[in-house]
């Protein structure tokens, strides 16, 4: 296993050089939930052991925010290929573990999801995936600090008369407002059905975004908030931070313009602010999700400097898996 360790490290390596060692990330979507199952699936044994996964089963918290982003129950693998023909042994083991969720009660319940998250530059994996039913749902993005100092103020900073100020616990309000609109927007891609506890969770993240020294803000015309960006720092981003070899990192949550305003660079200004506050604190790559399919955010972070670190491919329900 060691040898394979160290092979499925170096492939990684080679791949992208900002994944983390396999042994570190699991490769699953990241979270605190409780994960149970722990089947180990393997193409090959000893010396031509070709992938290796272990299969998780977790449901996110029912009053947490992960929830409103997914599905209920969720059957997780996390693959590790090696040798000369990585297709073929991905190929083989998701047929393992499609046999694997055959056997399990409920995964063909509607609110389940396979979900296989891959990194992006990975490609050898893709025909595999989509062989197996599976669709790329979301994005795990990621910027890396700039080093240097980012000297004028980024193209979108000055966007008219809108002012983009920090925001502070009296927004409490304007966050989950605006965080709503993000969940519902996100809906028309990620198929996630509307969750009663999402404005519950957003107002508990919403006190913890804008707690000590927040890194949220608030684009305003006229008083009025007109966008936001929210991100967490390090210390409440550490259930992502297995994800990137780089630390520490902060994690995006929201971000929103409201669709009278967008196109102005108001979301550019708000990135701007951010970027201006985390490089000089010492993060190393802030991360975020986005959803595939959004026409808006792919070209908009990338143009703010990220770019996809891992795909989230999912077949729903879970035994839709092919
Ligand atoms: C993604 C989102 C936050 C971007 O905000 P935005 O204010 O529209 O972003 P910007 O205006 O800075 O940049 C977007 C566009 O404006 C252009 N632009 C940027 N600065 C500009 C400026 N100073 N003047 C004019 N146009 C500008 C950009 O080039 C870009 O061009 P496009 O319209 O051809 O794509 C916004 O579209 C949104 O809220 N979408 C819905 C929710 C969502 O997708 N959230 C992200 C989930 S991950």
């Amino acid at each position: 296993m060691a040898e394979f360790a160290a092979r499925a490290t170096a492939r990684w390596r080679a791949i992208d050089s900002l994944l983390p060692d396999p042994v570190a990330g699991n490769g699953a979507a990241p979270g605190g939930q409780d994960a149970h199952c722990g089947a180990s699936l393997a193409v090959g044994a000893g010396g031509n052991l070709d992938a290796f996964g272990t299969c998780r089963h977790t449901e996110p918290d029912p009053a947490g925010i992960d929830l409103s982003w997914g599905m209920a129950r969720r059957f997780e693998l996390a693959p590790r290929v090696v040798g000369p023909a990585p297709a073929a042994a991905l190929d083989r083991l998701i047929s393992l573990w499609r046999r694997h969720l055959a056997d399990v009660p409920g995964s063909d319940e509607d609110d389940t999801a396979a979900v296989i998250t891959w990194p992006s530059r990975d490609i050898e994996g893709v025909a595999a995936l989509q062989r197996h039913g599976l669709r790329p749902l979301a994005v795990v993005a990621l910027r890396a600090a700039r080093r240097a100092a980012r000297g004028a103020r980024g193209p979108g900073r000055q966007a008219g008369p809108v002012r983009v100020r920090q925001a502070g616990p009296h927004d409490v309000d304007a966050v989950v407002r605006f965080g709503a609109e993000v969940a519902r927007f996100d809906a028309h891609f990620s198929g996630t059905p509307e969750r009663p506890g999402t404005a519950a969770a957003l107002r508990h993240e919403a006190a913890r975004l804008l707690g000590d020294q927040p890194w949220t803000w608030l684009a305003e015309r006229d008083g009025k908030p007109v966008g936001m960006i929210a991100t967490q720092p390090p210390a409440h981003a550490t259930w992502i931070a297995p994800l990137t070899r780089l630390s520490p990192v902060a994690y995006t949550l929201l971000g929103y313009v409201t669709p009278d305003e967008r196109s102005s660079g108001i979301g550019a200004a708000l990135a701007a602010h951010l970027h201006d506050t985390v490089d000089p604190a010492g993060v190393a790559a802030t991360l975020l999700h986005y959803e595939q399919l959004n026409p808006y955010a792919a070209p908009f972070w990338s143009r703010q400097g990220y770019r996809p670190l891992w795909t989230t491919w999912e077949a729903r329900p879970a035994r839709s898996l092919r």
